[in-house]
């Protein structure tokens, strides 16, 4: 008999949850149509949803097409300060839905944006939340991978990172700039949601024959849960929900032990979904 484990933490993280009950209860409470600043969360299957829900993504050049008093959501990855200001202009109903921690990354390169202090950003520099921070330092951050060099630096930095950085990537960049900076202001602002999905993704992975990473090909946060369950385990396989799932996967004899991850934008009936599909 074949077992399947579902990871202890795995799925919809608190800001998410947040940003797509936020939406539904907007649409509830003014039953009309509700906007979201670009998708509401990676993950295609959602968007969908919200979509037939008449929850519509819309772009920031977009919203001159938008009536007054009409509903925008921000999203949990936040925004630039500029955005927000242009936001806060309009006559639209604006509702903030960026993840409280995401928030505090903002406050913080603020504030030591307005000290002096030169920013470093470790994380993708094309991902949304890394671009909204940014934009809290007058997009004049340098943002850090693993591979990257830093280059030269100012002697006073102050480094943050993206909400799903790897601990490796962090450790990896820090190393880097402690050889180049003099003054360091550090704050490690991966989110525990993060931490805790990989650190179990990481120990599942150890111990099954095969392993499933559900979420969007959009999500950087599950593309990291992929990564790290593939170390560990060869036979490791992602898909965005169980339509992607191919037969011969479950029908290998030799796995007799499946693990299921997925990302912090993936719901849960996604994952109840490829599960069902596998014990069938
Ligand atoms: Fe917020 Fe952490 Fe999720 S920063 S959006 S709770 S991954």
């Amino acid at each position: 008999m074949r077992k399947i484990i579902l990871a202890d933490s795995a799925g919809f993280c608190f800001g998410v949850k947040r940003a797509v009950d936020t939406a539904i209860n907007m649409k509830k409470k003014y039953n009309s149509k509700i906007y979201t600043l670009g998708p509401l969360i990676h993950n295609n299957d959602v968007v969908n949803f919200l979509k037939e829900n008449l929850i519509y993504p819309i772009e920031l050049n977009n919203i001159d097409k938008l009536e007054e008093n009409d509903t925008l959501i921000i999203r949990s990855h936040g925004v630039s300060e500029e955005t927000l200001n242009i936001l806060k202009k309009t006559k639209l109903n604006i509702i903030d839905a960026t993840c409280p921690y995401v928030a505090n990354i903002h406050k913080k390169v603020k504030k030591y944006y307005d000290l002096g202090y030169h920013i470093i950003i470790v994380g993708d520099k094309s991902h949304p939340e890394v671009i909204g921070i940014n934009g809290w330092c007058n997009n004049s951050a340098t943002i850090l991978k693993s591979g990257t060099e830093p280059g030269p630096l100012s002697n006073k930095v102050c480094v943050v990172s993206q909400t799903t950085e790897t601990q490796s990537t962090w450790e990896n960049v820090l190393t880097k700039v402690i050889k180049t900076s003099k003054e360091i202001v550090a704050f490690n602002t991966i989110c525990s949601a993060t931490e805790v999905r990989q650190k179990s993704a990481e120990e599942l992975s150890k111990k099954v024959d095969a392993m499933l990473v559900i979420g969007g090909f959009n999500s950087s946060n599950t593309t990291k849960l992929y990564e790290i369950c593939k170390k560990n385990c060869v036979n490791t396989i992602y898909v965005e929900n169980l339509l992607g799932i191919p037969d011969e996967f479950i029908k290998d004899k030799n796995v007799k032990i499946i693990g299921v991850t997925a990302g912090a934008s993936t719901p849960n009936w996604i994952i109840d979904e490829a599960i069902l599909k596998m014990s069938k």
